[in-house]
């Protein structure tokens, strides 16, 4: 009935036979489809209109220490370390500034806590970029043996540190208009660092003592979730 009212010079014998089931799958249809057409519009005008997150660059990490040191006595494994890393910071916006908290910063390699850090909260400024640079020196007690056998397989036997830099903090995010938001984002910064003496006493990789980033290469962190507020 409700087919041959909406569209009556249209009433064929095969619809009729389909009536009852296809107008609620029909209407049920087209109202998923509206809405999936104004959510995607609602998206693409904010995504056109809103802000652009930062985004983050390990531009510097220097390994200077990377002691994995076992005692005799009681067979435990100790890892000294110390890294500087510079991360550089870029807000893409014309007309929106940020204000960022406190950023924690956790290192780990193959799975192995290393060290953290927190870096005191800043501001920046529209289209600006800002490096961060921190150092985090740190002694880990007591490894698990496991770690220590991927450790010392990295450190000793291959070239490369495989290392993974966690940055976590919340952004606030101020747009031209005045309006405030608010990000939650975890970045990843993974990289994997090459010895640095490798060329010179270091043949075979056999016991490095120091770590850097090959020349040249900056990667790209990941934002890798971000979780937005909106407050006015
Ligand atoms: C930053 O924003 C201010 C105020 O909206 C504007 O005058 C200035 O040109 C912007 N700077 C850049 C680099 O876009
Ligand atoms: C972000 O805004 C909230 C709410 O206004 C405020 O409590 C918080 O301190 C702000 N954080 C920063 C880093 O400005
Ligand atoms: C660093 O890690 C320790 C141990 O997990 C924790 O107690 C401390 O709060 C962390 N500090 C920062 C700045 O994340
Ligand atoms: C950063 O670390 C401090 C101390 O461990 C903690 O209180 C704070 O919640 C952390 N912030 C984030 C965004 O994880
Ligand atoms: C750690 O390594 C450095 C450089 O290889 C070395 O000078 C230092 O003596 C080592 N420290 C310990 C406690 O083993």
């Amino acid at each position: 009935m409700l087919q041959e009212k909406i569209n009556p010079s249209n009433a064929k014998p095969f619809a009729a036979t389909r009536r009852c089931c296809s107008c609620p799958a029909w209407l049920l249809w087209t109202t998923g489809l509206v809405l999936i057409a104004l959510i995607l519009i609602i998206a693409g005008v904010y995504l056109n209109n809103g802000p652009q997150p930062p985004s983050f660059r390990l531009t510097i990490l220097k390994i200077t220490q990377f002691n994995i040191t076992t005692t005799f006595q009681d067979c435990s494994t100790d890892l000294s370390s110390k890294l500087h890393i510079t991360i550089n910071v870029h807000n893409p916006n014309k007309d929106t500034v940020f204000f960022y908290d406190k950023i924690n910063f956790t290192v780990y390699s193959d799975g192995v806590f290393v060290g953290n850090r927190s870096f005191p909260s800043f501001y920046q400024e529209n289209r600006t970029s800002i490096d961060l640079q921190t150092s985090i020196s740190n002694t880990i007690k007591d490894l698990d043996p496991d770690a220590v056998d991927s450790l010392k397989t990295n450190v000793y036997k291959k070239c490369y540190l495989p290392l993974k830099i966690w940055l976590r903090t919340d952004v606030n995010v101020t747009m031209g208009t005045g309006k405030t938001s608010m990000y939650r984002i975890k970045i990843l910064c993974y990289d994997r660092i090459r010895a640095a003496d490798l060329d010179h006493a270091c043949d075979g990789c056999t016991s490095p003592s120091a770590w850097e980033l090959p020349k040249l290469s900056a990667p790209n962190c990941k934002i890798m979730s971000m979780l937005f507020f909106i407050f006015k």
